[in-house]
């Protein structure tokens, strides 16, 4: 029986406010997503308007088609974290997903499939009455047939006909930075359209006409793929039809006197017209997201990286458009806060984790010594005489943009997962983490020199780029199956770093790989091109492990009272660890140790899921001294409310295909137990990993010092090197922690004693 159902978010391409007078709209399902599954043991939280409405209308629809099913009164929990970036909601139609997930959910349950279309047109009804009645109207119903139906969809007079999305139009959500109060704005233009009719008609009238000339141009019969010059011609008319809706926007702005069009908004717009792109806002505006369109992906990846860069502003890579409606989940949402797990043996540890990841018991026993063996081994490298174990161990608490995660580690170092752990905690009383992602590019270098001593390179540069459309192509030849998956050569930069010597860079997105290989093939197929071409000699061709164009980004917030703690108030612990930051901001010395602290914590992730820890190592250390001079990958700083905010920007060359990543069965597992939706979110992980592992740090130095709980935990290692088995372990390791004596002898001498006291069997 399915026990998890979900539904998408939404965002409208056109026509959000010009609907509300009947004209059509285009809004597209995003795919964040609503989970609704059977209740766990977990508390239910207090049941909201949506879902006591979705519930009791599903109920009753499961009654009226009779039979002689069992009805399932469970209320479901919905889990909306998706929703979320740290403790801001964004403005993607969260209630209507939840009507739909729950509607979604009685229904699969008693044994109905949610991809059916007629079982979507019977939820579409339930949801759309249940939604109105739990918000007492108003709204356009549009969210709710996104959520339902998913896919695209034409949206008018309360009907929603599914369309093709236009091919070819590529479409980003770039933030606005903060939520739009969408109530209140309606409120401003109903208040506005009564005190001033005339100049509300004037604006809907640009607005109603816009969102027609933008669907006529959006529009295409199923199958048809319109040729480049068609193509063009469809994203000018869109283009226009985007102006003329942020004019309308600004009608009704003058006439609300309610700020509409925010200057990120208008940030935003005026970046991608510069580059000759379509954006308008998607929603209400006023803040949420403002959609860019475009007919090529590079374009609005540069958009992306210029608009963070200078602005601070960004792309959500995680909003896919024309997602899937409602479907079956087979994984239930993680819970990531096992309470007690560290208490637990390890069996009991692999139940919680297989309670909380959906995985079968069966599936952790790859975890068992032994399931690396040695042919497996000698099939990896060379020489193998055997295999070496480390601990992999499961670090607790996290959560990421609104989702949960258990996040394997696997490190040799006593502490490292306890710190994180417990720090996650700290961070997820503020909401938990918000980070995003770079288009995964990385670079792909071939070195140029000069045959003869007759040289012109500035001459030899411009030839080079000049050529680069076909350079990008050939590239682009080397990997057709990296072209399905949406990535490819994306630019192409010309270095003269030496009269003498030209570095050419070829930019590949390199989707969900890691990317070493690939590059390299890059940079070998284009390198006896570059050569005829410039009558230079081809030297090195080769990757650059500096991946700075695909980093991660990371931030949190942690309230006061979550540091407190070891006889320091909160904002003791807060202002040292802000000093603790500005000592590496101020010193390489101390900046080496800072980042050594947020390595154990992308380390430990980095080789528990198989990928390249040496290139994740070179690309960070080498990125903390961008500047010409070493310094701290994270900082951290009060905020005027007294929280604690830390940032860290980090290379992130990972992947989850290609190498160990399939290759190691444990790797494999790891990635299944942490379950990411790509190579980008897999980096933010590791990211928090490392962040966490920083704040426990600092918290600890900044503090009662670091030795105490370390050696806390490190005596058990002592213990064990000591020959304590079984429940000595921890026996021998609190007496060791309390006398403060770790050395082997001290060790060997506390077990003596234990055993000793200990009765005979
Ligand atoms: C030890 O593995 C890491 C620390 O030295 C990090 C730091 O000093 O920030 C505790």
């Amino acid at each position: 029986m399915t026990v998890s159902v979900s539904a998408p978010g939404k965002a409208f391409l056109i026509g959000e406010y010009a609907v509300l007078e009947g004209a059509p709209s285009i809004v597209t399902a995003v795919d964040v997503r609503a989970v609704a599954h059977v209740p766990t043991d977990e508390a239910a939280p207090p049941m909201s308007a949506v879902v006591r409405c979705a519930h009791a209308r599903a109920i009753d629809y499961l009654r009226q088609l009779g039979g002689d099913i069992e009805i399932d009164l469970r209320v479901p929990l919905v889990d909306t974290g998706r929703f979320y970036l740290g403790t801001r909601k964004l403005g993607l139609g969260s209630s209507a997903a939840v009507t739909a997930a729950v509607v979604g959910h009685h229904l699969a349950a008693h044994g109905l499939d949610p991809r059916d279309p007629d079982v979507q047109r019977d939820a579409l009804e339930l949801a759309m009455a249940a939604h109105a009645e739990a918000q007492g109207g108003g709204g356009s119903g549009a969210d709710v047939a996104a959520a339902v139906l998913g896919g695209t969809l034409r949206f008018a007079h309360g009907k929603a006909e599914s369309i093709e999305p236009l091919p070819g139009l590529h479409l980003g959500f770039v933030d606005a930075g903060y939520p739009a109060i969408t109530s209140e704005l309606v409120r401003r233009v109903r208040e506005g359209e009564a005190a001033h009719p005339e100049q509300y008609a004037a604006a809907m009238e640009v607005l109603s006409a816009a969102a027609r000339d933008f669907i006529e141009a959006y529009v295409t019969e199923p199958g048809q793929v319109p040729d480049p010059v068609e193509l063009q011609a469809r994203f000018e008319r869109i283009r226009d039809a985007s102006d003329r809706h942020n004019r309308g926007l600004r009608m009704l702005q003058d006439m609300a006197g309610a700020s509409f069009v925010t200057p990120e908004i208008t940030t935003i717009i005026e970046q991608a017209e510069a580059d000759g792109l379509a954006a308008k806002p998607s929603g209400a505006s006023g803040g949420d997201l403002v959609v860019v369109m475009a007919t090529d992906r590079t374009a609005l990846d540069r958009l992306s990286e210029r608009l963070q860069r200078e602005h601070g502003l960004v792309l959500r890579t995680n909003l896919v458009a024309h997602a899937e409606g409602l479907r079956a989940e087979e994984r239930l949402p993680t819970n990531s806060r096992l309470a007690g797990f560290f208490k637990l043996s390890v069996a009991e540890r692999r139940e919680a984790v297989a309670r909380s990841s959906g995985l079968s018991l069966e599936r952790l026993a790859e975890l068992d010594a032994g399931s690396f063996d040695v042919q497996r081994a000698n099939h990896m490298i060379e020489n193998v005489v055997g295999t070496m174990e480390l601990p992999l161990a499961i670090a607790t608490n996290f959560r990421i943009n609104g989702r949960d995660f258990l996040v394997p580690m696997c490190v040799e170092e006593a502490s490292v997962v306890a710190a994180a752990s417990n720090a996650a905690k700290m961070i997820r009383a503020g909401g938990g983490f918000a980070a995003h992602s770079d288009p995964p590019w990385m670079i792909a270098q071939v070195q140029l020199t000069p045959r003869t001593d007759d040289f012109d390179a500035e001459g030899v540069g411009d030839r080079i780029r000049e050529a680069s459309a076909e350079l990008l192509a050939l590239a682009d030849e080397a990997h057709p199956r990296l072209l399905i998956r949406g990535g490819g050569a994306r630019d192409l930069e010309v270095r003269v770093v030496d009269p003498a010597m030209i570095v050419v860079h070829v930019l590949v997105d390199c989707r969900d790989a890691m990317g070493a290989n690939l590059l390299n093939t890059v940079a070998e197929t284009v390198a006896p091109r570059l050569e005829t071409l410039t009558g230079w000699q081809a030297g090195l061709r080769i990757l650059s492990n500096l991946s700075d164009r695909r980093c991660t980004h990371i931030s949190a917030r942690v309230p006061p009272d979550a540091l407190a703690g070891k006889g320091f108030s909160g904002p003791q612990v807060a202002r040292g660890i802000a000093s603790a930051s500005r000592f590496a901001e101020l010193d390489p010395y101390r900046a080496t140790t800072h980042n050594k602290g947020i390595m154990n914590g992308v380390d430990a992730v980095v080789l528990a899921t198989g990928n390249d820890w040496r290139a994740m190592e070179a690309s960070a250390h080498a990125y903390a001294a961008r500047s010409g001079r070493y310094g701290p990958l994270a900082t951290w700083r009060e905020g005027e409310d007294g929280w604690l905010e830390g940032r860290m920007s980090l290379p992130a060359a990972v992947g989850v295909v290609g190498g160990a990543t399939r290759t190691h069965p444990v790797a494999r597992l790891a990635l299944e137990i942490l379950g990411c939706d790509g190579g980008a979110e897999l980096g933010q992980v590791m990211a928090a990993a490392g962040l966490a592992s920083n704040l426990a740090a600092l918290r600890a130095l900044a503090t009662e010092g670091i030795q105490r709980g370390h050696m806390g935990l490190h005596a058990r290692n002592v213990a064990a090197s000591a020959g304590a088995e079984g429940e000595e372990i921890d026996r021998l390791a609190r007496e060791l922690a309390s006398q403060g004596a770790f050395d082997a002898a001290a060790a060997k001498a506390a077990l003596n004693r234990i055993r000793r006291a200990k009765p005979a069997a």
